[in-house]
């Protein structure tokens, strides 16, 4: 099984949001999985309410019970837990890096979010978890390649020694709708451009976490 963690000390820089799409993309990919929502807030439960499907599953727990809420799910044959956390630079945030394999730290371009990653960036940095930053919320860019907000953001974070994630997540409607729908964008609108970003985003988090997947899904087929 392996835990992937959204984190930033940032309400409103896309957590909730990427961790609906990328627990919905990986469930459809087959993979048994689990949102948890340490959120008081409650953002990804509520969304979960509002869902017709059954999976991914959802546990709405306390940082405190991170560490025995995940051996549960190992026991139980889960594949992948989504770690979905308030806003927080604090032990929490802490707690929820050292038990991750891979934690996304989701902003938005501007210059007063990316000031505000530090924090995270260290907590992930002291945690020796790999990482990626995310840009989310990007602005549609005017012709070939990414706007300029986005490439100076790419710029400013060049050297906080965590890797930016090639993808970035633009500013779509569509992902806002998806949080009161009960629904991933990839649900209801999957040749969008959000649902193929979204893709994009969890092909890359799929392959940081298991990169010998081809490997092990070639070594399952039964031998003839
Ligand atoms: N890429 C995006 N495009 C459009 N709206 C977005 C995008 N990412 C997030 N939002 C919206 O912004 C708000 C905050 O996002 P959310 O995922 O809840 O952030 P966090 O969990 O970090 O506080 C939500 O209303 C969400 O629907
Ligand atoms: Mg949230």
């Amino acid at each position: 099984m392996k835990t992937l963690a959204l984190l930033s000390q940032k309400g409103g820089s896309g957590k909730s949001t990427l961790t609906v799409h990328l627990g919905v993309i990986a469930q459809a990919a087959g993979l048994r999985t689990v949102i948890l929502d340490l959120d008081p807030q409650r953002s990804t439960a509520g969304w979960w309410e509002t869902r017709s499907a059954e999976t991914p599953e959802m546990v709405e727990t306390v940082p405190g019970d991170l560490r025995s809420v995940l051996e549960s799910a190992r026991a139980d044959g889960v594949a992948l837990c989504v770690v979905d956390t308030r806003p927080s630079a604090g032990a929490d945030a802490a707690a929820a890096a050292a038990l991750a394999d891979l934690v996304l730290i989701p902003t938005r371009p501007a210059i007063f979010d990316l000031k505000a990653i530090g924090a995270t960036v260290d907590i992930v940095v002291a945690a020796k978890v790999p990482a990626f930053i995310v840009l989310n919320g990007t602005p549609a860019a005017r012709g070939i390649g990414e706007a300029s907000t986005t490439a100076d953001a790419r710029r400013v974070l060049s050297d906080y020694g965590v890797p930016v994630a090639p993808v970035s997540i633009g500013l779509r409607a569509a992902l806002a709708h998806a949080l009161v729908d009960g629904r991933a964008v990839n649900e209801f609108d999957p040749t969008s451009k959000a649902a193929v970003e979204m893709t994009k985003l969890w092909k890359l988090t799929e392959k940081t976490l298991w990169p010998n997947a081809q490997r092990s899904v070639r070594s399952r087929r039964p031998s003839r």
